[in-house]
């Protein structure tokens, strides 16, 4: 299997500031880690809910480092500051909406609450970015219902 590097991106204004420990990002590389979907290296980065940070760690990760995936967790609520899925969607090229929707399918399945995240899902180049709420919790099962697809789409836009 070809070397693959993932990046796991905590948007959280709370963390950023070392106002709240960040539980999710750190669940969601262990997650990495422990799937087969055999990334040897995981970056990590935290940025408050600014579009144009979050933007920028998009582009740099996906044009720079060639990431083959990332996961974003946080920010896609309906909060004024939530605008993770609106700085994605400048960064994707395409839209991967299958993949969204299976989450948010799944995830009603879990809680109604569900109907509350706004995430999307999409490729630029060959980086797979997808949005995953901001609880450790609601990200670990958004993780895990788009898993059984993953190792497939990674090969097909690799
Ligand atoms: N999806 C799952 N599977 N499990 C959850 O606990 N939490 C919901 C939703 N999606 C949740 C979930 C809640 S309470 C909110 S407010 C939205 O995700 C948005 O979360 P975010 O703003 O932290 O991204």
């Amino acid at each position: 299997m070809a070397a693959r590097s993932a990046g796991v991106l905590t948007v959280s204004d709370r963390c950023s500031k070392g106002e709240a420990n960040d539980t999710s990002g750190p669940n969601l590389v262990r997650l990495i880690n422990s799937s087969k979907l055999g990334f040897n290296d995981v970056l990590t980065k935290c940025v408050p809910d600014e579009a144009e940070l979050i933007e920028a760690a998009l582009l740099d990760w996906a044009d720079r480092a060639g990431l083959s995936l990332v996961l974003t967790t946080g920010g896609t609520g309906f909060s004024p500051r939530d605008v993770t899925p609106e700085a994605t969607k400048k960064v994707i090229e395409r839209d991967a909406p299958g993949l969204s929707i299976a989450m948010i399918t799944k995830s009603l399945e879990v809680t109604p609450m569900a109907m509350l995240s706004r995430l999307t899902s999409g490729i630029r180049r060959s980086t797979l970015i997808i949005n995953l709420p901001g609880s450790k919790k609601g990200a670990e099962e958004c993780f895990n219902f788009a898993l059984p697809s993953l190792s497939h789409a990674l090969d097909l836009i690799s």
